[in-house]
Formats: C-alpha cells, sequence, structure tokens
C-alpha cells in the first residue's frame, strides 16, 4: 500500500450529548414493536433526547469547552461548525460558537452542509489550512439534532450531540492521511426543503445508497492506493444506526480471509459501543464512532491505519484515512465521557413525547432555565441568548 502521510491531524477530540435519553425497550413497547428488532436489528440501546434549552450551538460549545486550553483558543484561526440542524438562515452558528469559547478574534468562523458529510469537508479544510500554516489551529465541530417526527419509520434511528476536533500540525492523537475519495451523486434518498421540520426520507433506499457508496469509494481508494482491508486495524463508519456500517462493510469483507474478517468486524463492535446509547448525531455519527473505537478497542496501538467512511445523503460519501501517533491512548477521555452518558436521566415515552413536542417561539421574549454548563437562557427581540455557567 502507497504511503501518503502528513503529520497534521487530530490533537484532541471529545464528544457532548444532552442529558435526557430514552430506553428503545421502552420506546419499542409503547410503538407495539418486538424490542429486538430495535436493539438487534436496528442496533441501537438508548435514543439522546434534548430538552427545548439545548441546540446546536450549546452541543458544540459544551463539547469544544472539554478540549480547548487557554492557549488553544489563542492559536485557533479558524472555526468550522458542521450542521444540518441550522438555527439560523443567515448567520452562522460558529460565530455564536466563536464568541461563546472565547476564541481569539482574528479567527475565521462559518457553517458548512451537506446532511452528514459537512464534518469531513471540513477536517480537510483544516488539514490544508493547517498544512500551510503549522503554528495554528483548526477547531472543527459537528453538531445536529436528529429528529424524525414521533411514531414515524425513522423515530428509533433519533438522536443528537456534538464532535469537536482541534487540528494541529503535531496532533497527539491521529495524523490525517491526505488520501481522501470522495463521491458526489445527485440523489433523493433523504432530504428537508427550506422551512421543513423534519426531513423526508426514503429509508430502504437511503440503506441501499449508503452500502453502494461505501462500496464505490472503497474500490476507487484501493485503485489509486493499491490497498487492501488488510491494511487496516479498524475501519470506522457513519453510523445513522448501527447496523447499517455493517451492512455496508460485510459484503465487501466476504471474499477475505477469515483473520481479517474476524479483527475488522470485532473492531467494528468496539466502534459502535458509544453510537448504540446515543443514536444518530448526524455529522457527529462518523467521529462518535471514531471516539468509540478509539476508547473501547484493545487491539490498537501506535502507527495503525484507521480508515474512515463519511456519508452524508443527498449524497457525499468520501473515504480516507488517519494514523494512530504514539501516545495517543494518554490524549482520550474514556472516563469524562463514560461519565457523561452514565450521569443521564431516563425519560418516560410521555416525558420525551412532550419534550419532544416543545417548541421556540421566537415571536415572545421568554426566559429558560437550565443547569447544563450551555444554555438558552432567553429569547430576545427576535434571537437567541445563551448562558455560560
Ligand atoms: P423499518 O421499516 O422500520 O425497519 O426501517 P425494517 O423492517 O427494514 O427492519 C430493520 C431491520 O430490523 C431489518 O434488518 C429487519 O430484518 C430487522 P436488516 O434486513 O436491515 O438487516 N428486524 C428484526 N431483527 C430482530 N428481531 C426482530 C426484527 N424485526 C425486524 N423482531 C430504517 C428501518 C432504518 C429504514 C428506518 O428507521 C429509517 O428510515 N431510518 C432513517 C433513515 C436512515 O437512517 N438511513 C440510513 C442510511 S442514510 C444515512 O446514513 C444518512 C442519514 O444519516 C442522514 C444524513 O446524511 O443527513 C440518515
Amino acid at each position: 500500500m502507497k504511503n501518503i502521510e502528513t503529520t497534521v491531524g487530530i490533537d484532541k477530540l471529545a464528544f457532548f450529548v444532552p442529558h435526557y435519553y430514552v430506553d428503545m425497550t421502552d420506546l419499542a413497547i409503547a410503538r407495539n414493536v418486538d424490542p429486538a428488532k430495535f436493539h438487534i436489528g436496528i442496533g441501537q440501546d438508548q435514543m439522546a433526547v434534548n430538552p427545548i434549552t439545548q441546540d446546536i450551538i450549546t452541543f458544540a460549545t459544551s463539547a469544544a469547552d472539554q478540549i480547548l486550553s487557554p492557549e488553544d483558543k489563542k492559536a485557533v484561526d479558524m472555526v468550522i461548525v458542521a450542521t444540518e440542524s441550522s438555527v439560523d438562515e443567515s448567520k452562522a452558528s460558529a460565530v455564536v460558537v466563536h464568541g461563546l469559547l472565547g476564541i481569539q478574534p482574528f479567527a475565521r468562523s462559518v457553517e458548512m452542509k451537506e446532511a452528514c458529510y459537512a464534518a469531513t469537508a471540513g477536517l480537510s479544510l483544516a488539514h490544508d489550512f493547517v498544512a500551510l500554516h503549522p503554528d495554528r489551529k483548526v477547531l472543527v465541530i459537528a453538531t445536529d439534532i436528529a429528529k424524525y417526527g414521533l411514531k414515524s419509520g425513522g423515530e428509533p434511528t433519533q438522536g443528537g450531540g456534538a464532535v469537536a476536533m482541534l487540528i494541529s500540525s503535531h496532533p497527539a492523537i491521529l495524523a490525517l492521511n491526505a488520501d481522501n475519495v470522495a463521491l458526489t451523486q445527485d440523489i433523493y434518498d433523504f432530504w428537508r426543503p427550506t422551512g421543513q421540520a423534519y426531513p423526508s426520507v426514503d429509508g430502504k433506499f437511503s440503506n441501499s445508497v449508503y452500502i453502494d457508496a461505501f462500496s464505490q469509494v472503497w474500490d476507487e481508494y484501493c485503485r489509486r492506493n493499491d490497498a487492501h482491508f488488510a491494511d487496516f486495524s479498524a475501519i470506522a463508519f457513519h453510523t445513522p444506526y448501527t447496523k447499517m456500517g455493517k451492512k455496508a462493510l460485510l459484503p465487501k469483507l466476504e471474499t477475505e480471509p477469515e483473520a481479517v474478517q474476524k479483527h475488522l468486524m470485532a473492531q467494528f463492535e468496539s466502534g459502535i459501543v458509544y453510537n448504540r446509547r446515543v443514536g444518530n448525531l448526524y455529522t457527529g455519527s462518523l467521529y462518535l464512532s471514531l471516539i468509540s473505537l478509539l476508547e473501547n478497542s484493545e487491539q490498537l496501538s501506535a502507527g495503525d491505519k484507521i480508515g474512515l467512511f463519511s456519508y452524508g445523503s443527498g449524497t457525499v460519501a468520501e473515504f480516507f484515512t488517519a494514523t494512530l501517533v504514539p501516545g495517543f491512548e494518554k490524549h482520550l477521555r474514556k472516563t469524562e465521557h463514560e461519565a457523561l452518558l452514565n450521569s443521564r436521566v431516563k425519560l418516560s415515552i410521555e416525558a420525551y413525547e412532550s419534550m419532544f413536542e416543545e417548541k421556540i417561539d421566537f415571536n415572545h421574549n421568554t426566559k429558560f432555565a437550565d443547569d447544563a454548563a450551555y444554555s438558552i437562557e432567553e429569547i430576545k427581540d427576535n434571537h437567541r441568548i445563551y448562558r455560560q455557567k
């Protein structure tokens, strides 16, 4: 396999999920479905639910706050927020995130969109910027709320949360190997016209487009790089629900030696531990899976190559790779991440449904109370005012 490695990569990495969840057994019973369909057929055990006082901006700042030191805030020249749950058609959420986090003022802040894919474009942009300016850093945040509607076909694949990644020229966790293969296809598998509250989705079709997109970018990656599954220590997938990546990987592994199949499937399981407990994060799903893999696999060492499959409906798909840096394990946040997941409050189905239906009314000035580190404190003059505890 060709080696195209740069030193630029992910220096710090953290996720945030809202403080509430639904147990998938409870949801299955309420929807008159066999719980095994959700736990095994879909592969989800819990689903994140957000209160009205939390949005993509509070998710983003709560994730980034965990990793940024005062020195980082002085070194960040660009804040990229990837989302498909935008709270404004004009002003970028990244501008608000930049302000709340106290990033130095002479920075660029933008929001990027292409369904669940955009954070991957953000990472590439960050990589190239830091390669040109090795003393500077870029903050990339993937943040979303996945909502399909109560009792909808997509309901068991909802979720929400954010992943923050700090990109630097001397990364402590992963070097990004600038070997990305992207694929754009104009397809309507999942879309949300402006003003529509929930996405339109052709669920079964979206599964097959995802599977086919993985096959295409993987084959092209192998052709360009003379690569093989055996070159990879693990492959992390965009994870709208945890069965999805498996459905794309298994057919491609069929002709591989048994040892390669077993190893990659065991690593796949490590990569979905957290996702099983959160559901879809849209832009953040691939990166939550990456964190899950790094923090739960016992079969990773420095120098190992990890493949990443990014997919956004509409569609753009991308396969790229990263290499683990010596000492990477010392920079993970397993204890904090597990504590965050374990401290969440389980909602009854009635409480979930009423939280789901709550909406912000921008025509009335309103005050809210939420004890989280970041929350919406007030709606005033048609905009959101945030509170930082
Ligand atoms: P559905 O109709 O509820 O479920 O749709 P199903 O009938 O297809 O069953 C799902 C699986 O459960 C099947 O397994 C069944 O056999 C199994 P599979 O054939 O897939 O391997 N099953 C059971 N297993 C054990 N015990 C049982 C049992 N019963 C059935 N008793 C669907 C499921 C995912 C389509 C739906 O929830 C949906 O539309 N979700 C949203 C769309 C989605 O997530 N698509 C994924 C690909 S597109 C993507 O990833 C992009 C996205 O993230 C958006 C973006 O880019 O912005 C979504």
